[in-house]
């Protein structure tokens, strides 16, 4: 009989991602996608934990899922993810009823796992950090990415950046680069089952480098592959935005016009505190470069208020920013501090209150902003790779190389003929979070 996974996923793609790998995991050992928690075999929560509120989120969402348990159903409840590395065996005793606790570098356990606990009745918990082997990186079987447009592939995972506010080194381990040859071989298997987009993940993504492959001599090598139409990367270290890499992005065409490329602070004080090991000057340069090898490239960003230590000219520095790069959106934190981090052992002087009124400051500059930006799409013509069904009834939609969300009714074929091509979409309204228009005459 086929058995039911549940997975609620909180995070980052490369957590979505994550969950994608499980489930194909699972798949493999006769477990099927399940969206009721209630009637489920097997129930995990998949959190990062990188901010506190993050790590809440989690726990209390395994406390739910615990709820579900009876006497007459037996399900098995897991924590995965960053907040597994985290917690390992506390978890047991912070959400009594939780079965598993398991790490993301130890998903391939997962079956084997979850039979233990059903049949010894125990509680399992995996955590640490593989080698980075071959095979470490959980890549998609081929064939798999048949009916989507659009994939996720690793890169490098973990990170040795220790930027003093972060938990990732800590929770995601050291950093261990792919084979490139792998990769290669990956995003070839996906593009030869239908994806057309793909996305290359790593904590510090752009960092890359295995033996004589540097990351822009892998996106040169992916590029060349026939019929891969967009490439995308998440997330890049400002730091290592070297002039080859701006410089591609005027060369490779699969490279699309769109970069999340997080700052943190536009202070070279807090910068430098931070450990983040770049100026403002020096990200504004990258920021220039970019723009000169592709004018329309749509620049995006994370930032922090509240930094311990941050002042009025600090932050202030911070809006300035925010105005010169002109972001198309940015996602924005107050900062919190995180278990064994360097800014742990700093005194979180930034009250509450102060460092919302920065965050509302922030949101109103970015807002703005991205209306602005959003704005000046209509009228343009934008190449839209299908994806989705729209809300709005009789609408399709998908992203624009800048990575707007475009929807709009089709003049031939359904949904289901159209998934997965490019269609040329005249702008015609710009909403909140999405963009909307006609296809092009
Ligand atoms: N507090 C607030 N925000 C944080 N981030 C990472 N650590 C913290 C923290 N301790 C934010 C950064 C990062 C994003 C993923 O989360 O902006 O880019
Ligand atoms: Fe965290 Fe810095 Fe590594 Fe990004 S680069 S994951 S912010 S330590």
């Amino acid at each position: 009989m086929e058995k039911r996974l549940y997975i609620k996923t909180f995070g980052c793609q490369m957590n979505v991602h994550d969950s994608a790998r499980i489930a194909e995991i699972m798949g493999a050992n006769g477990y099927v996608l399940w969206d009721d928690p209630k009637t489920a075999d097997v129930a995990l929560v998949n959190s990062c934990t990188v901010r506190e509120k993050a790590w809440h989120k989690a726990i209390s969402e395994a406390g739910r899922l615990r709820k579900h348990k009876s006497p007459r159903r037996r399900i098995v409840v897991g924590i995965v993810g960053c907040v597994a590395q985290q917690e390992g065996e506390r978890v047991f005793r912070l959400v009594p009823g939780v079965d598993l606790v398991v790490a993301p570098d130890h998903y391939r356990e997962l079956p084997r796992l979850v039979d233990e606990v059903l049949d010894e009745g125990v509680e399992r918990a995996l955590t640490g950090f593989d080698g980075g082997a071959e095979g470490d990186f959980l890549g998609a079987a081929p064939g798999i990415g048949s009916g989507q447009a659009t994939a996720f592939v690793t890169v490098m995972k973990g990170c040795q950046e220790r930027c003093a506010y972060c938990i990732v080194p800590t929770v995601r381990g050291p950093e261990r680069h792919r084979p490139s040859g792998d990769i290669v071989d990956e995003v070839g298997n996906l593009v030869s089952a239908g994806v057309r987009e793909v996305t290359l993940l790593g904590q510090k993504v752009n960092a890359y480098r295995r033996e004589d492959e540097e990351f822009v001599s892998l996106l040169e090598r992916l590029d060349a592959i026939e019929g891969l139409w967009r490439l995308r990367f998440t997330s890049p270290h400002p730091r290592h935005m070297t002039e080859p890499l701006t410089a591609a992005y005027g060369r490779l065409g699969t490279l699309c016009e769109s970069i999340h490329l997080p700052v943190q602070s536009g202070s070279d004080r807090t910068l430098a505190r931070m450990g983040r090991r770049y100026t403002s000057g020096f990200y504004r340069d990258v920021v220039r470069r970019l723009r000169e090898a592709r004018p329309d490239i749509a620049i995006s960003t994370d930032l922090i208020v509240g930094y311990p230590g941050e002042t009025g000219d600090d932050f202030a520095d911070t809006l300035g920013l925010i105005d010169d790069v002109g972001f198309c959106a940015a996602f924005s934190f107050k900062y919190s501090p995180r278990p064994g981090t360097r800014a742990a052992g700093l005194e979180d002087d930034v009250s509450d209150e102060e460092k919302a009124r920065r965050l509302s400051l922030v949101h109103e500059r970015v807002e703005a902003l991205e209306r602005a930006h959003r704005g000046s799409m209509v009228g343009r013509t934008l190449e839209v790779l299908v994806e989705h069904v729209a809300r709005m009834p009789g609408q399709i939609g998908g992203r624009a190389r800048n990575g707007q969300i475009v929807n709009f009714v089709p003049d031939r074929g359904s949904f289901e003929e159209l998934a997965g091509t490019l269609v040329d979409v005249e702008i015609t309204e710009a909403h909140p979070h999405s963009l909307e228009g006609r296809v092009a005459p």
